[in-house]
């Protein structure tokens, strides 16, 4: 086949035919000057992919290690005797655990105590608040709560509450009624609800049941029209709690969570009840000045802050919560709406958003979706970054401390560790069962040529070839593998980590939008070989099999 060829320029991959007709237009009208910047800037490299995929990392890794001795470093210095006598913290990714550190003693009024382990018991405070969540998702999962967005009152019938706030009731409106924005469930799991913190005059050891609640809660107001504004509330979680075991479930909350949650995910160290046996287990936790803590029960707020949990008990709820547990809680399309943020709070809220329970903030571009939990002698934190499938928990019997925040501090370390870790990983693609079909040429409307070959080890890569092909562009970038997933469909991988953007000459050309797009083969032709491939994602149709290497002339 002979191809005469009169395109200007070079086209590297399909998109960059769309992206070259505009640099042209561009080129040609702007002054020089000011494209001479243009280029400038773009030399500034930055390498993709921006957000690796979680593959499995053949340890051990050194900088990730370093990492994590930095971490121990930061939580090692962080032990006070008098505020802060003990911490254990783990790291999860996916299914296993990468570190597990423990500092400080278990008792530090006691000169032979022991060095705390990942057995150790804390109060884990409001990280209470992830299981009344966790019960209202594996509800809806089972079908037994119709929707997230249903009304409290669906399940509450005694529940009224002022909404002054509200625009759609108008001046009258005493309480919620259908047509008011809705009270509903996930706005109460996300700090929507508009609820107050607390209950008129209770503080957290209030001792009423939830009848006596609704009672105090009619003539109360909602502090926000609910779904407008963040504001932090305990009474949300624990109606929540009580409201769905007693209407959805027939038993009470703690035996549900008990069978359902802590026995299903073997998290034996985890509970409500603070035993004799498990304040044995246990750290113990001080004030700013050194004394003991007393080891409050809280009444009613049990489900907003009373439980208490081990490293490595929370190892196996962050596990279960990055679907690296095999599903067994969650499935994953509920795991991925757990962990999403729900809405940007005002910037004097102390998250820039929620979810549901979380509390969430960015870092390196990656949601932090994370929960702290503060109460008497006691802090904890738990943070998961689940794009990278990365999890921390940090127990702290003692103050947390105020000059620094140690999870956010130990992520400024890990994030870029596992993310380069990621990157560098050597990936191994899947091979066709018959690579035959797909072997040959290609091209796209006569402006980029293809062939595709096999390597050694049966996989398919594809290089560009023809006139539009820069040399300055590095053979690395013009070669692209295809990653068989199932009968005459593939995914491209580029070799990374690539440059985001490839400069060709004085236009540029995202690899970035091309990396991980998917092929799709025509069917067998009767000569057994596929005609051709679509690329949906790169809205490119119809690229062509050619019975040869084309010659060119110009
Ligand atoms: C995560 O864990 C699951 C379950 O053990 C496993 O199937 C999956 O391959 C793991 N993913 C990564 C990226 O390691
Ligand atoms: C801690 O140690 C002190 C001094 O030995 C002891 O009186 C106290 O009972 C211990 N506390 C716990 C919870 O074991
Ligand atoms: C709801 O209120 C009515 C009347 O005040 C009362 O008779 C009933 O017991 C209450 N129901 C519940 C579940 O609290
Ligand atoms: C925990 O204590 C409460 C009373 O405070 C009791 O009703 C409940 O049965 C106990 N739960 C367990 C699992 O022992
Ligand atoms: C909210 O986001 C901004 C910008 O992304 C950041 O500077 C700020 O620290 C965040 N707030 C919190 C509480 O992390
Ligand atoms: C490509 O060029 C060949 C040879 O010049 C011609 O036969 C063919 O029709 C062209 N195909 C397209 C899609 O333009």
């Amino acid at each position: 086949m002979k191809v005469k060829w009169t395109m200007l320029g070079m086209v590297v991959f399909f998109l960059l035919s769309v992206v070259m007709t505009c640099c042209f237009i561009w080129q040609y009208r702007m002054p020089k000057l000011k494209t001479e910047v243009a280029v400038k800037k773009a030399a500034v490299e930055d390498m993709c992919p921006k957000f690796p995929e979680p593959v499995p990392l053949k340890h051990p890794i050194t900088s990730l290690r370093a990492a994590l001795e930095k971490i121990d470093v930061l939580l090692r210095s962080s032990v006070d005797n008098t505020r802060l006598p003990a911490i254990s913290a783990i790291v999860v990714l996916n299914d296993s655990v990468l570190w597990n550190g423990n500092f400080g003693k278990r008792n530090m009024s006691d000169p032979s105590s022991s060095a705390p382990n990942e057995y150790t018991v804390y109060r884990i405070a409001s990280l209470s608040k992830i299981f009344p969540t966790l019960m209202l998702y594996k509800l809806w999962e089972n079908g037994l709560v119709d929707s997230l967005d249903d009304p409290l009152e669906k399940y509450a019938d005694n529940f009224t509450i002022k909404n002054p706030l509200g625009k759609s009731g108008g001046p009258t409106a005493r309480t919620l009624s259908r047509r008011s924005p809705a009270l509903t469930l996930r706005r109460m799991a996300s700090q929507l609800s508009g609820l107050p913190r607390r209950l008129r005059s209770t503080n957290l050891l209030w001792s009423g049941d939830t009848k006596a609640a609704l009672n105090l809660l009619q003539d109360d107001v909602l502090v926000a029209d609910p779904g407008t504004k963040c504001h932090y509330s305990n009474v949300a979680f624990s109606l929540l709690a009580n409201i769905l075991a007693q209407k959805v479930t027939g038993s009470d909350f703690e035996s549900w969570v008990s069978d359902n949650i802590l026995q299903r995910l073997s998290m034996e160290d985890t509970g409500f009840n603070l035993t004799t046996a498990i304040q044995k287990q246990m750290a113990v936790g001080v004030y700013s000045n050194g004394q003991p803590a007393p080891l409050y029960n809280l009444g009613w707020y049990r489900p907003a802050g009373q439980m208490y949990s081990t490293a490595a008990d929370m190892a196996k709820l962050m596990m279960a919560l990055l679907g690296g547990y095999g599903w067994t809680l969650l499935r994953q399309d509920t795991l991925n709406t757990m962990l999403t943020p729900v809405i940007r709070c005002h910037s004097s809220y102390f998250a820039n958003s929620t979810g549901t329970p979380w509390e969430i903030n960015q870092k390196f571009g990656y949601d932090v979706v994370r929960k702290d939990g503060d109460l008497d002698g006691y802090a904890a934190t738990l943070a998961l970054v689940p794009r990278l499938k990365l999890g921390l928990v940090i127990l702290m019997a003692g103050v947390r401390p105020a000059d620094q925040d140690l999870a956010s501090q130990a992520y400024s370390y890990l994030i870029p560790a596992v993310e380069n870790a990621f990157r560098d990983a050597k990936r191994t693609l899947r091979p066709p069962l018959n690579p035959a079909p797909y072997v040959g040429f290609f091209t796209y409307r006569n402006m980029t040529f293809y062939e595709i070959k096999v390597d050694s080890d049966g996989v398919l890569v594809m290089q560009q070839f023809g006139p539009q092909v820069d040399t300055n562009v590095p053979s690395k970038y013009r070669t692209i593998r295809l990653d068989y997933l199932q009968d005459r469909v593939f995914r491209v991988v580029f070799e990374s980590p690539y440059p985001c953007k490839l400069k060709v000459n004085s236009a540029s050309v995202s690899l970035e939008a091309q990396d991980r797009q998917l092929f799709n083969f025509f069917p067998f032709n009767k000569k057994g070989v596929s005609p051709g491939f679509d690329s949906p994602g790169l809205n490119t149709y119809r690229v062509t099999r050619i019975a040869g290497r084309p010659y060119f002339t110009s």
